[in-house]
């Protein structure tokens, strides 16, 4: 497939089969998100910045990671409150009133969850970094004939310290973590030309 057919079929999959996705094609996604640009100032001549973790529906780490998850998401309704964002952010506002009390199952839709971890560093371009890791991971995946979603819900963990200790990361350094469901598609894996789109809104300055 021809990367621009990959950036054009991309979609964000949200119905997969049970079957368990083969390690080969795993390992494929994977090397993809590994050779994903990075910020090479803030990481300083080191190769031991970038981890990913993949974490199967049901197992230990998956309900561990679902309950900081939840415990982000009641943190975000505690500030949508105090600040009265539901004025200024009424989608969000809704969205976290939602999702504070419920178990975050949207993160496990897929069999597989991976987990990217980029090490913090100056300047701060981790989380900038992990968009190119999962847009790799994506389009290889579009590639293979894989389902793929961002589950952003796992940037959102406020506490640092029980996510390396989760992953076994070292403590005294810092991380932005993001989440993706793998999988097989149950149907329509590929994007269709009538979705919608951001406007073409391009201004060519003198
Ligand atoms: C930064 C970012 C975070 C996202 N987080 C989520 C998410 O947590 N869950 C989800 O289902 N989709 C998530 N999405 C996917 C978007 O909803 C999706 O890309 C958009 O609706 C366009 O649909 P498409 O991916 O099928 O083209 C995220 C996208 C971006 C760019």
């Amino acid at each position: 497939m021809e990367v621009y057919e990959a950036i054009r079929k991309r979609k964000s999959t949200r119905n997969y089969t049970e079957e368990e996705v083969k390690r080969e094609q795993i390992e494929q996604v994977l090397e993809a998100g590994r050779q994903a640009p990075f910020a090479g100032l803030a990481q300083a001549g080191k190769t031991d910045f970038r981890h990913f973790f993949v974490i199967k529906r049901g197992s230990e780490t998956a309900e561990k990671l679902m309950d900081l998850v939840l415990e982000a998401r009641k943190e975000d309704l505690r500030e949508v409150e105090e600040k009265h964002l539901e004025e200024k952010y009424p989608v969000y506002a809704g969205a976290v009133k939602n999702g504070a009390g419920k178990k975050p199952v949207d993160l496990f839709m897929a069999p597989l969850l991976i987990v990217a971890a980029e090490r913090s560093g100056r300047p701060a371009r981790e989380h900038a970094a992990l968009g190119y890791v999962m847009e790799n991971m994506w389009l290889r995946a579009t590639e293979l004939g894989l389902g793929f979603k961002l589950c952003s819900g796992v940037s959102d963990v406020k506490d640092q310290s029980a996510m390396k200790r989760l992953f076994g990361l070292p403590e005294e350094e810092n991380y932005a973590f993001e989440g993706c469901s793998l999988g097989y598609a149950v149907s329509d894996l590929y994007r269709e030309d009538t979705r919608q789109l951001p406007e073409f809104d391009v201004t060519y300055l003198p």
